[in-house]
């Protein structure tokens, strides 16, 4: 008998999550079938698969809470990658404050707490739950940081503050991919606060292929140390004024995994994935 897999994404991941077809392939390849879901199907009967691999699911970010459930329902019965609790902790940013020494300085705002953070050059202020940038801000102006970071705590959300750093526009940011704690590829990934990006075409909007530093390769490694039990880890890194590696965010829940332009990111992944099963 194959062994079978979900590749889970959202009710509509045309058009943004282009390589779910490339990783339903290398998965035959490996001898997995898979199937495209959506992770909030009430139809679909979880148990039937020998593995559940969360990949897009980008519609959780409003609805953390009806997504935990569900990742710990779908546990309860089948394999769930990455599991339940790595899942739990990776979508609040406040699993940064546990990496401290190595990720970006982040002054934080819990609900109800005071707003205190030191002047700064240029500030950026993020809520802890978020992704693609939503609700995210870039001023120098003080005054506007501060009501950003108060808005957001009153609305019961943990707020982020944090120095712009404006190497992203030159170097840009860093992604490394691992599968199965195999490093697979690196990118160069296009800074998103910033109007007008360029240097990419229209082809590589995401970004493009490169080969990573060495202290990106340590900084990376030492970050997943902490996470052996994933099938699949993100390590968006940036560089400080000094030119020390920081994370700015560990991707271990639905990552663009920039499988089309790495030519054996696919296979490492279904390598991997048959490697868990
Ligand atoms: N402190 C920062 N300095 C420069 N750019 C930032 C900073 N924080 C966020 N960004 C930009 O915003 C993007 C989104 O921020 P990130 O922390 O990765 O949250 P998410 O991807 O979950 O929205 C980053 O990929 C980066 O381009
Ligand atoms: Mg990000």
């Amino acid at each position: 008998m194959s062994t079978s897999a979900a590749y889970v994404t959202f009710v509509d991941p045309d058009g943004v999550d282009d390589e779910k077809e490339i990783a339903l392939a290398a998965w035959a390849e490996a001898g997995i079938t898979g199937h495209i879901v959506r992770w909030d199907d009430p139809e679909i009967d979880w148990a039937a698969f020998d593995a559940v691999v969360v990949r897009t699911p980008w519609d959780y970010v409003g609805r953390r809470a009806e997504f935990l459930d569900w990742t710990r329902r779908v546990e309860s019965v089948t394999r769930l990658l990455n599991p339940a609790a790595v899942l739990e902790r990776n979508t609040d940013k406040t699993y940064l404050r546990a990496l401290d020494d190595l990720a970006i300085p982040t002054y934080w705002v819990a609900p109800g707490e005071a707003v205190d953070f030191p002047d700064l050059q240029e500030y950026v202020v993020k809520p802890s739950v978020s992704s693609g940038a939503r609700d995210t801000i870039r001023t120098v102006d003080r005054g506007k940081a501060e009501a950003h970071a108060a808005q957001l705590a009153a609305e019961g959300r943990t707020a982020m503050i944090q120095p712009y750093l404006d190497m992203v526009e030159a170097e840009g940011e860093t992604s490394l991919l691992y599968f199965g704690g195999r490093f697979s590829h690196a990118i160069r990934r296009i800074p998103m606060l910033v109007e007008n990006a360029t240097g990419l075409d229209e082809e590589n909007s995401r970004g493009g292929l490169r080969d990573p530093e060495p202290d990106q390769l340590a900084l990376a490694e030492r970050v997943l140390a902490e996470f052996p039990e994933v099938l699949y880890a993100r390590v968006d890194l940036v560089r400080l004024p000094d030119g020390t590696p920081v994370l700015i965010e560990l991707e271990l829940t639905e990552p663009y995994l920039f499988l089309r332009y790495a030519p054996d990111g696919a296979a490492n992944l279904a390598r991997a994935l048959a490697e868990a099963l």
